[in-house]
């Protein structure tokens, strides 16, 4: 497998990939792979935090390619001593190639048919993980039902100067590829927005914030379970 999405969204923000290597060993093989990394992330959360977010299931991380889906979630995997998964790494590893290979070969509708696959698979997981998700997962509408039923989905809402700003140099996604990608990631932002917003729990802004702020703010967030942005989700 040559040069992947994944490795570039860990490049993009600074950080090691090594939960990604983890990922994609989990899916290959089927076992459940201890996130190895979780000493990295500093004091880990306080047990009424962690059993707050136990209650939540699943965090789910959504939002716009290049908004730090796979920086956060490394964070809250490492935070909460969860195994991330990525449903991108998953895609890969299944289909032995890249996303760009995917697009490439077998075109779009079969990388999206493959990530409702995921999602299918991901419902039977019993022990609550970290899931850090392509940026067009949301489109499907039968993915926004699964994404929710999953656990406590969270919107990381980026600007789309940050998002040009942090994929500059990148040519991983295939959406993004070609002339004029300021008007693409604009337009893109813009269909999406609303249906990011509908599908989460949790809205955060990440422009200019580190993970460790965001990621905070989402613990915070979920630890304060009767707040109305979390009331109707049932937990
Ligand atoms: C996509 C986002 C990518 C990847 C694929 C399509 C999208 O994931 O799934 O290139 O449609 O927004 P990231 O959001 O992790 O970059």
């Amino acid at each position: 497998m040559g040069e992947h999405g994944k490795s570039a969204a860990g490049a993009e923000t600074g950080d090691a990939a090594g939960t990604v290597a983890e990922v994609r060993v989990e899916a290959a093989s089927g076992t459940v792979v201890e996130t190895a990394a979780r000493a990295a992330a500093g004091k880990a959360a306080d047990t009424q935090t962690v059993r707050n977010a136990r209650r939540c299931g699943h965090i789910v991380l959504i939002g716009f390619m290049g908004a730090g889906k796979s920086t956060v979630g490394r964070w809250l995997s490492r935070k909460l001593s969860r195994q991330l998964l990525d449903t991108d790494a998953m895609i890969e590893a299944g289909a032995g190639m890249t996303i760009s290979e995917i697009f490439a070969t077998r075109g779009e509708e079969a990388f999206r048919a493959a990530e409702t696959e995921v999602l299918t698979g991901l419902a039977a997981r019993r022990q609550p993980v970290v899931i850090s998700t392509g940026g067009g997962l949301p489109v499907r509408a039968e993915n926004r039902e699964a994404l929710r039923k999953l656990g406590c989905v969270v919107y990381l809402r980026v600007k789309p100067e940050t998002v040009c700003e942090r994929l500059a140099g990148d040519h991983s996604r295939p959406l993004l590829a070609g002339d004029d990608r300021q008007r693409k990631v604009e337009s893109l932002l813009a269909q999406r927005g609303p249906i990011y917003e509908e599908t989460a729990h949790l809205t955060v802004d990440v422009d200019g914030r580190t993970p460790e702020m965001i990621g905070e703010e989402i613990l915070g967030r979920m630890d304060a379970r009767r707040s109305a942005d979390i009331a109707h989700a049932g937990y």
